[in-house]
């Protein structure tokens, strides 16, 4: 009998996917502390989290029978691969199930923002009547400068041209010709001062974090309207907060911190910018999809020895 943790009160249905295969148990959790994921992974064959536990190289050490890792979404920034793959661990995650969610929530936050949508709701919800303090924009004939075209990218362009957006895109792995209708594919520098709307939709990688620093917010558009959905980190959250406070960022919409929850930090006193807790992928249509996904796949590798959607391959 193989033995599957699942963390981070993933949905219900992974459980029943993973015991559909036969000589599973599957065991779903809240998010462990630190200290109770040491103290039980050993007995687990496989784990399976969401992104609030971490998968340091402390736990894989300690998981002397641990063989996959299965990630409920597309990010692995919290499991350590390079000490999984050391250990000979598949690390799977589900790279599809949730890109529309994060896209719509992408472009929810750029509308929330454009129209300043959470403060006028605030002030109708406390008695009042201000017409005159919400003078939106208009997304419609705007830049939007998207920073990485992968899948998630892929779909916030397809969703900005249709509100009337010219698109430009940087992306190291995209070649121009595979870019998509009406996306315009550029380098950082040249997309930079173009784009009067900034998303960022890249993984947190070395190369990536601190991606977007003093520097690059200098060579912004003044008044540019920043996004980013993807991951805290590629974002310099100082120099952001100070282009916010100089005026030469407009507002920002941040779904992701460097440190999750942020907790007090200036960033959030920003009263234009729009802010939610990592929202991206929580919708209950993704979240149901993550986790059937993943479920089989860690029910494939162990029953079946069939591996898919590894990000890492161990000999
Ligand atoms: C992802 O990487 O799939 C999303 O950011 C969602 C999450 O981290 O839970």
């Amino acid at each position: 009998m193989s033995r599957v943790l699942l963390t981070d009160r993933i949905a219900a249905d992974a459980v029943r996917v993973l015991e559909s295969f036969g000589g599973i148990e599957a065991v779903s959790i809240g998010t462990p502390s630190p200290a109770e994921l040491l103290d039980m992974i050993g007995e687990y064959d496989a784990i399976v989290v969401r992104s609030p536990t971490h998968v340091t190289g402390d736990v894989i050490d300690r998981g002397t029978k641990l063989r996959f890792i299965g990630r409920a979404g597309v990010g692995v920034d919290n499991i350590d691969v390079a000490a999984a793959t050391r250990r000979g661990i598949v690390v799977i995650n589900s790279p599809r199930s949730n890109t529309i969610s994060t896209a719509e929530h992408t472009l929810a936050v750029m509308l929330a923002v454009a129209r300043e949508i959470p403060r006028a709701h605030a002030t109708v919800t406390s008695g009042k009547w201000d017409r005159d303090s919400f003078k939106g924009v208009e997304l419609n004939q705007k830049v939007l400068g998207i920073i990485g075209l992968g899948r998630v990218g892929s779909e916030v362009a397809a969703r900005a041209r249709a509100f009337g957006m010219t698109v430009l895109a940087t992306d190291p792995f995209v070649a121009p010709s595979d870019a998509g209708a009406g996306i315009r594919m550029v380098s950082l520098h040249e997309l930079l001062p173009q784009a009067d709307w900034i998303t960022v939709h890249a993984p947190l990688v070395p190369e990536t974090r601190g991606l977007i620093g003093v520097r690059e917010i200098a060579a912004m558009k003044k008044g540019v309207f920043v996004i980013n959905c993807a991951r805290g980190g590629i974002v310099d959250e100082t120099a952001l907060a100070d282009a916010l406070d100089s005026g030469h960022v407009a507002a920002a919409g941040l779904d992701v911190f460097d440190a999750e929850p942020p907790g007090t930090n200036r960033l959030l006193t920003h009263p234009r910018s729009v802010f939610t807790p990592h929202l991206g992928a929580a919708t209950t249509d993704a979240q149901r999809r993550v986790a059937t996904d993943v479920a089989e796949s860690i029910g494939l590798a162990l029953a079946r020895g069939e591996i898919r959607d590894a990000v890492n391959t161990p000999r």
